[in-house]
């Protein structure tokens, strides 16, 4: 494969340098410049075709039948089989059509902005009793914007929506951490050799799925309104949900829900401090809040890659792409593309339009997108309005990941009005 050297010297892959420097912003940059669809070889394992331009990246997600999701997840830098996931979760991410349309069909109607939108009392109502908490007496303080006030509303708000009782709402925690961060040490159960832990990951697998898999017969014989009893009920052509699949459900919204909106409001606030001027707009004219929370979704990008996988020989900016090749989608790189965003690299909480993929687009566009945006405008409303000082009182600390931009921790200092 033909290609510049120093262009396949670029780290886009290793989780170190994610946990190091955050997103490789300066190397996606040259790949959309000199070579938009570039072939990475992973050491010992499969390598991938890096998508990196927008426009790319949307056109491959909107033919999911000729570059499907099943076969590979996405890429992680150890080199496992890329099978190695699929045989512990079945779940929407990889899936296809027909399958796929059938199963996200089952939970789809609790996401619809509507359903969503009855929600925001109750979100207003866990991110105010959060905000009383770091607010104390109104004097400065020093706190984990993760700890205090990111982590636990967005965990909060979708164990609300799924069912599980409060006392279980650490395990939520735990699991999803386990699971986000399966190639950090932090996280892991067992000792790690700096890769991904499939050992450790199937254990969290297994410890969530018997959970659920309680619940869900509790909610089958005693239905109430929550997800859990709607997927427990279900059927997938004409038969009950197969129990892989309805676990794999669970995982996958305990997951999803919780890692990226976490991170989305903990970068969007390190934006804000970066750049307090555009708290001061914010502060000054609230009716900013929608494009402000479409610029932090652009600007934090909290889910870094998910791939797809050729059906068929394409050719692609005169590379040729065989059959089984996967595509790397890299969301960050997408939304920072010069050619379809003015000023990439500058946070602006009135930029409109902003066309950002953070959410994906087509068949796989998030489930959870309203409520993600719900739970941000909620925060970032209260915050811009009752923050009076705000400040970093140590290191922003990055997961060590290169498929989810987590944050494990975020020291500030601030003075918060009381209400
Ligand atoms: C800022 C927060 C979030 C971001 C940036 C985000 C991002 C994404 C992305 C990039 C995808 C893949 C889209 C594609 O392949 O085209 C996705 C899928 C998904 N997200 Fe989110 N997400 C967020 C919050 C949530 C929340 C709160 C939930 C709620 C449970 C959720 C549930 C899902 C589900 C179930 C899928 C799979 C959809 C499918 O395959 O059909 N996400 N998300």
């Amino acid at each position: 494969m033909q290609s510049d050297p120093s262009l396949d010297e670029l780290d886009v892959i290793g989780p170190d340098t994610y946990a190091r420097g955050g997103y490789p912003h300066a190397a996606w940059k040259r790949l959309r410049e000199e070579s938009p669809i570039h072939w990475f070889d992973v050491p010992g394992g499969v390598g991938f075709w890096a998508v990196t331009r927008r426009s790319d990246l949307v056109w491959i997600s909107k033919q999911p039948e000729r570059f499907i999701n099943g076969p590979r997840l996405a890429v992680f830098e150890e080199g496992a089989p890329v099978e190695g996931e699929r045989k512990f979760v079945r779940q929407l991410l990889n899936m296809d059509p027909p399958d796929h349309t059938e199963y996200r069909g089952t939970a789809s109607a609790w996401f619809t902005p509507r359903s969503i939108q009855r929600r925001r009392v109750e979100v207003e109502r866990i991110t105010r009793d959060l905000l009383r908490e770091m607010a104390g007496d109104g004097e400065v303080r020093e706190g984990d914007f993760v700890r205090d006030l990111a982590a636990p509303l967005t965990l909060g708000v979708l164990a609300d929506m799924l069912g599980v009782p409060r006392a279980d709402w650490p395990k939520m925690f735990e699991w999803t951490n386990r699971v986000a961060g399966g190639s950090d040490p932090e996280f892991q159960t067992e000792p790690t050799t700096g890769g991904r832990n499939l050992a450790s990951f199937e254990q969290v697998r297994n410890d969530l799925f018997g959970y659920f898999a309680e619940l869900a017969a509790e909610r089958r014989k005693d239905p109430r309104d929550d997800i859990i009893s709607v997927l427990a009920s279900s059927t997938i052509g004409g038969a009950p949900m197969p129990p892989l699949e309805l676990l794999s459900y669970f995982f996958l919204l305990v997951v999803a829900g919780n890692e990226t909106t976490r991170n989305a409001a903990s970068g969007g606030l390190l934006a804000m401090i970066e750049n307090p001027s555009e708290l001061a707009k914010l502060r000054s004219d609230p009716r900013l809040i929608s494009p402000a929370v479409e610029e932090i979704v652009r600007w934090t990008s909290p889910v870094i890659q998910f791939c797809r996988t050729a059906v068929e020989d394409v050719e692609l900016h005169g590379k040729r792409i065989r059959k089984g090749d996967a595509f790397c989608l890299f969301y960050p790189s997408a939304n920072r593309d010069e050619d379809a965003f003015p000023d990439p690299d500058v946070f602006r909480v009135d930029r409109r339009p902003n066309p950002h993929v953070g959410f994906g687009i087509g068949e796989h566009f998030c489930l959870g997108a309203n409520l993600a945006r719900l739970e941000l405008n909620v925060i970032f409303a209260e915050l811009s309005q009752r923050l009076e000082e705000i400040e970093l009182a140590g290191p922003f600390e990055r997961m060590r990941s290169s498929f989810l931009g987590g944050v494990k921790r975020m020291p500030i200092r601030y003075r918060l009005r009381p209400s």
